[in-house]
């Protein structure tokens, strides 16, 4: 029988052999070498040599866990480097870090981000801007640490109806909730969630929803594949869940979850995140720790679960160093937003009502909107201990 023909892969052909003299390989300038960015340095160095060429920090003179000794404290001088082809933003926030990646992509350069705040709030605009300087965009770490959610939607799910999106997308609050479940006090689960590396660098983005909210909007934009920003989706966070609401689920088997979650709701979509008592057999409530679940609902393909590790430098490093390769062999864009924007409404969800004097109530579907008034308004009446709603999946 003849010899099978082999088949040509990309890692058949080296990148000093692919490279003439005037095509240096392409190289790596690293903003920021903090939980995320040492993560990725250190995966990095270790297998890709000579790949990185310049990393900047706020600090160079902080002792760091990274093999590196040129630590540079100009980060426009990394990403104007004319070697450096990938950009990689792991600073975070609004203000430089967007700055930095408006640079590379005015520049052409291709744009690797964990940045959740800046894609969900400026992301459809940037996506744009990239494709017309030639530049690629690419943000797999920006939701859900390791689990590849980003590149789900944008290739293997890239023609499926999706009808809901969403579920437990940050690992702090997560982690906080579980620790209660087993006894531990608020602010000390808290404490904990920071040093493991899980929390923000302001951890009421974490606790007051924000981050969730940033994530879903970005998850929404490209399971409806519409521009969408976080500023339309409501929010309520876990400051004010007590030991009390958590033990009240736990009796009448319910876990205690931060939730967000998208769903189609006509031609428009009901957006919100809130903590939510979920039964204890639902996806949504596998998530331990600081995991994260992730469900979409899809017309064609039913309900998929992706879960896994959602927070914490190594998981979200593995997703950032994925784009990285895929920015190398050009390969795996994340598709950029097309019509009109997201027409966002609030989420709605029954709710359980709990009293000072140790009654449960169940009441009627609310708006997330408005069950942040009652909120409010019930925290000056002593007769009401809390107002959480309960998970249901719609029919
Ligand atoms: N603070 C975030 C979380 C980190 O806890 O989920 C991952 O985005």
């Amino acid at each position: 029988m003849p010899p099978l023909p082999r088949v040509l892969c990309s890692s058949d052909v080296a990148p000093a052999q692919a490279a003439t003299a005037t095509t240096p390989a392409p190289g790596l300038g690293l903003l920021g070498c903090g939980t995320v960015g040492s993560g990725v340095a250190r995966r990095l160095l270790a297998s890709h040599p000579g790949l990185i060429r310049g990393i900047a920090v706020r600090d160079p003179s902080k002792p760091r866990d990274v093999d590196w000794d040129d630590f540079s404290d100009d980060a426009f001088d990394v990403v104007d480097d004319p070697s450096v082809r990938v950009v990689v933003e792991c600073i975070g926030g609004l203000g430089l870090a967007r700055e930095l990646i408006l640079r590379a992509i005015a520049r052409g350069k291709d744009v690797v981000t964990a940045n959740k705040d800046l894609i969900a709030t400026e992301g459809p605009w940037l996506a744009a801007f990239a494709a017309r300087t030639g530049a690629s965009l690419r943000y797999e770490a920006a939701v859900g640490g390791a689990i590849p959610i980003v590149r789900a939607l944008g290739g293997a799910l890239a023609g499926e109806d999706v009808l809901e999106i969403g579920g437990v997308l940050n690992g702090t609050t997560n982690f906080i909730l579980d620790a209660m479940e087993m006894g531990a006090d608020y602010g000390e689960a808290l404490e904990e969630a920071q040093r493991l590396g899980f929390a923000e660098s302001d951890p009421r983005s974490d606790v007051d929803g924000h981050d969730a909210a940033h994530k879903l909007a970005i998850l929404a934009g490209l399971a409806f594949r519409r521009p969408s920003v976080s500023r339309f989706v409501g929010r309520r966070g876990i400051a004010g869940i007590s030991a009390a609401d958590v033990q009240t689920g736990a009796q009448r088997g319910l876990r205690l979850k931060l939730l967000a979650v998208a769903r189609r709701a006509g031609d428009e979509v009901e957006a919100g995140v809130t903590p939510a008592y979920v039964p204890e057999d639902h996806p949504f409530a596998r998530a331990r720790g600081a995991e994260n679940v992730v469900r979409v609902l899809g017309r064609g393909c039913g309900p998929l679960v992706f879960s896994g590790a959602g927070a914490g430098g190594d998981a979200t490093a593995s997703s950032v160093v994925a784009d990285v390769l895929a920015a190398l062999e050009s390969r795996e864009r994340v598709p950029a937003h097309a019509g009109e924007d997201l027409v966002v409404r609030s989420l709605r969800a029954p709710v359980l009502v709990r009293y000072a004097d140790g009654r449960v109530t169940m009441g009627d579907a609310v708006a997330l909107d408005a069950l942040v008034t009652e909120t409010v308004k019930a925290s000056v009446d002593p007769s009401v201990a809390s107002i959480i709603p309960v998970w249901r999946d719609a029919a």
